[in-house]
């Protein structure tokens, strides 16, 4: 048996993880007018048979001006929905691995061009662009269209965008929903100070920079099943003199909690340019540990953690409940598999694959062959 704690159980709300391995939402771009494509059931189909804990599907936009880019995946119209139950249903097929999604709108960083095109905003008079809303009229970049301030009426239908994406989420039959906090996308833009020059009671003072997340946080609460958790994705600072920052974050954590969220996801930076990131293996724990000293909630820690001693480390030392994982698991969809096996502990692998399962690690599989 191991003694491996990142192979332990763990909850989230009434949703119960077999191991402490989370796969992190990550975009694929590969969508056509929102809709998943084939690509989605491959990678995401691939990704459900890693033996991690739970999988994350990529920030989803919540009205189509929200998505980052053209090619990103929504969840705004029956459309989107349809393509999105048909991926389901053939990974649901084929792996019982919980799968949750991530929520969310671009705000300012909307309308951008694909990563391997270059990335970068295209213009709203552009072919593929279109006119980005935000926090306030404080664009990302100083080359980029300034973003249109959301007014009363923008706001109150972002919170029905949310509410009504949480609600077909919840018609997916998805384990969970986490509300995108992070990466200087919309809700972050309201958190910051950097980007939120608001004279309302949306802006200023922590508590109105607070108010509208809060507020998308209780509409899709109120929108999804109460025994399905909601988590939610912070940046736990901007990584910029004057910005977002952990205490701040933590106030944010604390306000959630009384609010019923179920985890936090503690990631960082993405809202200001000029951003300073002192990057390495662990860069962000210090976050996760911070938000797990002032909350009682699961807390996940991702950012550069690659190795397996490395993931057992943090969740053993008590630094964060969870570990959740991006480029490692791309690059080594069986990240989990082989963890395990260094560990002595035991995956779920897909019958199909059963006989791979090495001489040497003659339990790994826990459903092996009769
Ligand atoms: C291809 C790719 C796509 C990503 N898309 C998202 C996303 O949709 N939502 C999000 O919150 N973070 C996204 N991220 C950030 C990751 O979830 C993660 O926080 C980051 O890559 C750091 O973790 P890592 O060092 O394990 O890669 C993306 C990262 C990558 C590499």
């Amino acid at each position: 048996m191991s003694g491996a704690t990142l192979f332990t159980p763990v909850s989230i709300g009434e949703l119960t993880l077999k191991n402490r391995i989370v796969i992190a939402p990550m975009c694929q771009y590969s969508a056509e007018n929102g809709c998943m494509t084939d690509w989605h059931l491959m990678h995401l189909g691939t990704l459900a048979n890693s033996g991690a804990g739970f999988l994350t599907i990529e920030a989803t936009a919540v009205s189509p001006e929200g998505r980052i880019t053209y090619g990103d995946v929504g969840l705004y119209s029956d459309e989107n929905e349809r393509a999105m139950a048909r991926t389901l249903e053939g990974i649901h097929r084929w792996s019982d691995m919980p799968i949750g999604i991530q929520l969310g709108h671009a705000g300012r960083k909307a309308s951008s061009e694909l990563p391997w095109k270059g990335g970068g905003q295209i213009a709203p008079d552009q072919p593929l662009g279109w006119k980005t809303v935000g926090a306030s009229d404080v664009p990302f970049k100083t080359n980029y269209d300034a973003p249109h301030q959301l007014d009363k009426d923008g706001l109150a239908r972002l919170r029905k965008a949310f509410a009504d994406a949480a609600k077909r989420a919840a018609r997916l039959d998805l384990a969970a929903v986490q509300i995108h906090g992070a990466h200087g996308y919309l809700l972050h833009q309201f958190l910051s100070p950097l980007s939120n020059k608001r004279t309302d009671e949306y802006g200023g003072s922590l508590e109105n920079r607070m108010r509208f997340p809060l507020e998308v946080f209780d509409v899709v609460r109120n929108a999804f099943p109460a025994d399905r958790p909601i988590t939610m994705r912070v940046s736990a600072t901007d990584w910029a003199e004057g910005g977002w920052n952990v205490e701040e974050t933590t106030a944010f954590a604390l306000a959630l909690q009384a609010r019923g969220c179920s985890a936090i996801h503690v990631s960082s930076g993405g809202l200001v340019d000029h951003q300073k990131i002192a990057v390495g293996p662990n860069y962000q724990v210090p976050f996760a540990r911070a938000i797990k000293a002032a909350t009682t909630i699961p807390v996940i820690a991702v950012g550069l953690i690659t190795e397996f001693e490395q993931a057992e480390a943090i969740i053993s030392t008590g630094d964060a409940d969870m570990i959740a994982l991006a480029r490692a698991i791309l690059y080594d969809p069986r990240w989990p598999w082989h963890a395990a096996a260094h560990f002595g502990a035991h995956v779920s692998a897909p019958d199909q694959y059963l006989r791979c399962q090495p001489r040497q690690f003659r339990s790994l599989f826990e459903n092996n062959e009769a």
